[in-house]
């Protein structure tokens, strides 16, 4: 957990040019679907030089071996559960991560604060993590809250995959009507494309990938 005034401003490169930004990304368009359906799709949310190097540090740091199996529930009552998910994550942390990095979160401050400002959701912080979907692997249908805590408001998906097919699976699939319970939209992960909705609202999964499937996934929270 961080607080939304520790999300780093784009940084200088190493050689002191200006990074990678993230200034052009459209939050205007996707907090105009999150209003009307409460759930967006948000094709070139980020440039593809800048997906491109997220991508290549997502990589670095999977073969590096710093991804975890994630689990399913939390503190004393995570575990491992391969019959719900089998992908593998790494937190980021804001103090400490690359300037591209740096450039997406603070993209995403300013979809939070568009967000506060249009739909007075009181989202006060962002946590985030790296995702890699081996071959095989899926997220069964689920809600992105802990049952009993419901501060996890609006979830956001960043895909990195370059040249995703519909035959390499990996759809997120978005059940978007309570009342109709087949009734769904299935979302390819593009890279660059930024999905996200109402934690609380939309049942998903994650059909089973039969690439590598790529992701930064995180969570705008109201104040815990
Ligand atoms: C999740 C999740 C969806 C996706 O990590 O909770 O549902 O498309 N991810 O990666
Ligand atoms: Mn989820």
């Amino acid at each position: 957990m961080m607080e939304s005034n520790a999300i780093p401003a784009p940084l200088a490169g190493p050689d002191g040019c200006a990074g990678p930004t993230a200034d052009r990304a459209p939050v205007t368009g996707t907090v105009a679907a999150l209003a009307a359906q409460g759930w967006s799709v948000t094709p070139d949310f980020l440039e593809p030089d800048l997906v491109a190097v997220l991508r290549q540090e997502l990589t670095d740091a999977w073969t590096s071996g710093a991804f975890r199996r994630a689990g399913v529930g939390r503190g004393a009552q995570r575990e491992f559960r391969p019959e719900v998910r089998t992908d593998w994550v790494r937190w980021l942390d804001p103090q400490t991560c690359s300037a591209a990095q740096g450039a997406y979160l603070a993209a995403l401050e300013r979809l939070r604060q568009a967000l506060n400002a249009a739909l007075y959701l009181g989202l006060f912080e962002f946590e985030a993590h790296q995702a890699v979907y081996p071959p095989g692997s899926y997220y069964r249908k689920h809600l992105d809250q802990f049952i009993g805590i419901g501060a996890r408001r609006v979830s956001c998906i960043l895909y990195l995959n370059a040249d995703w097919q519909a035959d390499d699976g990996g759809q997120l699939r978005l059940y978007t009507d309570a009342e109709v319970p087949d009734r769904h939209v299935d979302i390819l992960p593009t890279g660059g494309t930024l999905a996200t909705f109402l934690s609380a609202r939309f049942l998903h999964e994650v059909l089973p990938a039969r690439r590598a499937r790529m992701s930064i996934t995180g969570w705008f929270s109201t104040r815990g």
